[in-house]
């Protein structure tokens, strides 16, 4: 039956991890997925969540199911720490939310709802580079997916110009994805003021922001502050739709806890919203899981938990933030020649190095150290212990 299925290629960032697990030298470096490691490089289980996990284990709830938008006191306080309490569209009760399956799981939701629903196209533009995955997600759900500049390699920094022509040359009324923050791959944001001429440019255009908010807390240690354009653009009168993830911000990978929300002119719109986004999630998984969601919930709604979590969000923002800084020093001290100040000019997880595919396959086979393709590494991998093997692999292929 199934003699005509093809090999696939392995996954261009969950594949990494699998080459990394093959192999054998007690020293390899797995800097291949965003997911954050202590200084010993060991994953972490954040201390509030511990508590709050076991507070909930404590409490003997129930297994039954959750409704299909999920754990309400979570999206409830998830939408707070998206658009902020004293928001509009929360006082007046006009946001849609439903729990997802993680941020991929929010971006299929709303790749599902804008084919189905959005009336004026049936595609939507994401930056190039984006994450590895967003094509996927989106062709998956039937859409077009299109491309607007946004990384310059010559100044390893951000193209706003080109950016900003793009989206300025796009059909008006098109679907436009953005990272809210901590770009992926590249740990390019656009600054403040970018972000206020991106807001007007796509108001003239009347284009529809789609934000994926996969990092909220992880660029500026900050939940507030990373928060900027969905607040920014919700002042401006955008509507918007938004995807959040506690994977990272929480380490919460594998719970899979995130949500999607619809922002509705009034909260009449936002019922028959929510009634749609509840007809597309029931033949796709039914309802989602709730022992991540109800850790979450804890984590948001309860006041000293909450800011027991905000301290340890900045922590590894800052270890982040450290290992950058040190990475660069053990490049330059090494003499290397070349100009290393977007590793620390670049923000959250990742830093885009600039290094070609063929110098990402050297530091593998050679130096075991495991990284995408594209030449982005993420940095919660580095450690004080491994940042010097790191910074010498790199300036071997480098030269
Ligand atoms: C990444 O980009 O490494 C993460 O978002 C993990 C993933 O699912 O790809």
């Amino acid at each position: 039956t199934w003699s005509g299925v093809q090999q696939g290629p392995p996954d261009a960032i969950l594949g990494i991890t699998e080459a990394f697990k093959a192999d054998s030298f007690p020293e390899k470096i797995n800097l291949g997925v965003g997911a954050y490691r202590d200084d010993k490089g060991k994953p972490y289980v954040l201390p509030s969540v511990r508590t709050a996990e076991e507070d909930v284990v404590s409490s003997k709830l129930d297994k039954e199911y959750a409704g299909i938008t999920g754990v309400p006191s979570f999206t409830k306080a998830a939408a707070v720490l998206a658009y902020g309490a004293d928001s509009p569209v929360i006082k007046e009760d006009r946001v849609a939310i439903t729990q997802s399956i993680s941020g991929t799981g929010a971006l299929r939701i709303g790749g599902a709802f804008m084919q189905k629903f959005y009336p004026h196209a049936k595609s939507i533009y994401i930056p190039s580079p984006s994450w590895a995955n967003h094509k996927a997600v989106f062709s998956d759900s039937g859409l077009e997916v299109k491309q607007y500049k946004y990384y310059n390699k010559d100044t390893i920094g951000l193209d706003f110009d080109g950016m900003v022509a793009d989206l300025k040359s796009a059909p008006a009324n098109s679907i436009v994805l953005l990272h809210a923050c901590a770009h992926n791959p590249t740990g390019i944001d656009p600054t403040q003021e970018q972000w206020q001429q991106l807001s007007k440019v796509m108001k003239e255009k009347e284009h529809y922001p789609f934000f994926d908010m996969a990092y909220q807390g992880f660029a500026s240690g900050d939940t507030d502050r990373d928060a900027y354009p969905i607040r920014l653009f919700i002042e401006e009168g955008h509507g918007m739709v938004l995807c959040q993830s506690f994977a990272k911000n929480m380490g919460l990978y594998g719970e899979r806890v995130g949500a999607f929300s619809i922002v509705c002119d009034s909260a009449e719109e936002k019922k028959r919203v929510d009634s749609q986004i509840k007809i597309l999630v029931r033949p796709l998984y039914s309802n989602p899981p709730v022992h991540g969601a109800r850790i979450a919930s804890k984590i948001l709604n309860d006041a000293s938990l909450n800011k027991q979590w905000l301290g340890e969000v900045k922590g590894m923002a800052d270890r982040i933030i450290e290992m950058r800084a040190l990475l660069k020093k053990n490049l330059e001290d090494l003499g290397s020649k070349h100009n290393w100040d977007h590793i620390t000019n670049q923000i959250g997880m990742f830093a885009y190095t600039g290094l070609k595919p063929e110098q990402m396959d050297k530091l593998a086979k050679e130096h075991s150290v495991y990284a995408t393709k594209d030449g982005r590494i993420s940095v919660a991998g580095i450690t004080s212990g491994n940042v010097k093997r790191l910074a010498e692999s790199i300036y071997k292929v480098t030269g």
